[in-house]
């Protein structure tokens, strides 16, 4: 067992090529490549320029990685790769790269759920989890609360979204205002500007008759379809579209379900520690929001920078760092990328 491990971590899940290598939980190099850029005309990511992309860029990235960090592959401890969930033809590149370096220089082979290193990635600056932990574990695919006893191997979903994720949500009411993907940054910043009452949007799942069979779920595609409708009626009116307003309202409403259930979930299960994770956690709203509650409600909340809110290799690696320094047997030379791998599977044995 070694307890600050020379990890390499490689992520290409969706449309970030990521290559970190962590010293237990110190990072030595952070290298990210995006390819978002030629998706924005699409108004979504492309799967297959998507998949070529990461081809084009993870030996550019592990050499950058290498080169930053000083390290050199005869170094590291462990290779730890994004196994799933997320696009097949995108998880493939890395899961096949860190299956290659794996082999070459026989080191152990970790391949780690994406979703789980959203949360784990908290621990490159605020250190271990408590156990337990409450995650609120918000992506552009995924809007999860889990319960966490132990990030490596116990992880327990206690809700989701029973349709659309809270970032699917972000760049879907981009669109429909015409502003460029992905959506979430740009609504943040024009957020900023509006006032957040100016319209009341819906609250999904949060009616009474909700509360027994979806306490913790999550529903998005309901705001989303008020807020199409609200700018149709406008339009039709004739009326100028108040942008500001319209993303501050929106927004409103994400951050408050969201910092609500999390706060409700908390209690419920009696634990004292609240952690915030994925791409949306960087959304300026729903962190002083979930700050303000947690604090009323006597809870600890920890989040990242929101650099290390959005895909990267450091979650990754931190991740498999956290595996080899729990004695956990690393995975098999036949891992394969698993699409729809669930978030209460962090690794894949
Ligand atoms: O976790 P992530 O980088 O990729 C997935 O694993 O899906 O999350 C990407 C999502 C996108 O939907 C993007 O619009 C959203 O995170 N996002 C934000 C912000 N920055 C990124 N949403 C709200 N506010 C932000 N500042
Ligand atoms: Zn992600």
């Amino acid at each position: 067992m070694v307890d600050t491990p020379l990890v390499l971590g490689i992520e290409s899940s969706c449309d970030e090529t990521g290559v970190a290598i962590v010293h237990g939980t110190t990072v030595l190099a952070n290298e990210v490549a995006s390819s978002v850029e030629l998706h924005a005309r699409f108004g979504g990511v492309v799967p297959e320029v998507a998949s070529r992309a990461h081809l084009e860029a993870i030996v550019p990235c592990l050499r950058r990685a290498l080169a930053t960090s000083k390290v050199s592959l005869a170094e590291i401890d462990a290779v730890a790769v994004t196994a799933g969930p997320g696009l097949m033809g995108a998880l493939v590149v890395g899961v096949s790269a860190a299956k290659a370096l794996s082999v070459a220089l026989n080191k152990p082979l970790y391949g780690v759920n994406h979703l789980v290193g959203h949360v784990a990635v908290s621990i490159i600056e605020n250190g271990p989890l408590p156990s337990p932990t409450l995650a609120l574990l918000v992506s552009g695919g995924h809007t999860s609360l889990l319960l966490i006893r132990d990030i490596t191997s116990d992880i327990t979903e206690v809700g989701s979204t029973i349709d659309d994720a809270a970032g699917e949500a972000y760049d879907k009411v981009a669109r429909l205002l015409g502003l460029s993907y992905p959506g979430g940054p740009v609504i943040d910043k024009l957020a900023a500007t509006g006032n957040p009452t100016a319209i009341h949007f819906p609250r999904g799942l949060t009616a009474q008759r909700d509360m027994e069979r979806h306490r913790f779920d999550f529903s998005f595609s309901g705001l989303k379809t008020a807020v199409a409708r609200w700018v149709e009626t406008e339009r039709r009116a004739g009326h100028e579209i108040p942008v500001a307003d319209v993303c501050a309202s929106f927004q409103e409403a994400v951050a408050d379900v969201l910092t609500a259930k999390t706060v409700a979930a908390a209690k419920a299960y009696r634990v004292r520690n609240v952690v915030l994770g994925g791409g949306v956690a960087a959304n300026s709203r729903l962190r002083s929001l979930l700050e303000e509650r947690c604090h009323a409600a006597g809870l600890r909340l920890r989040y990242p920078s929101p650099a290390l809110c959005t895909d990267n290799g450091v979650m990754v690696a931190v991740l498999g760092a956290a595996m080899v320094s729990a004695g956990l047997p690393p995975s098999p030379l036949t891992l394969g990328a698993d699409s729809g791998l669930p978030v209460e599977t962090p690794l894949v044995g």
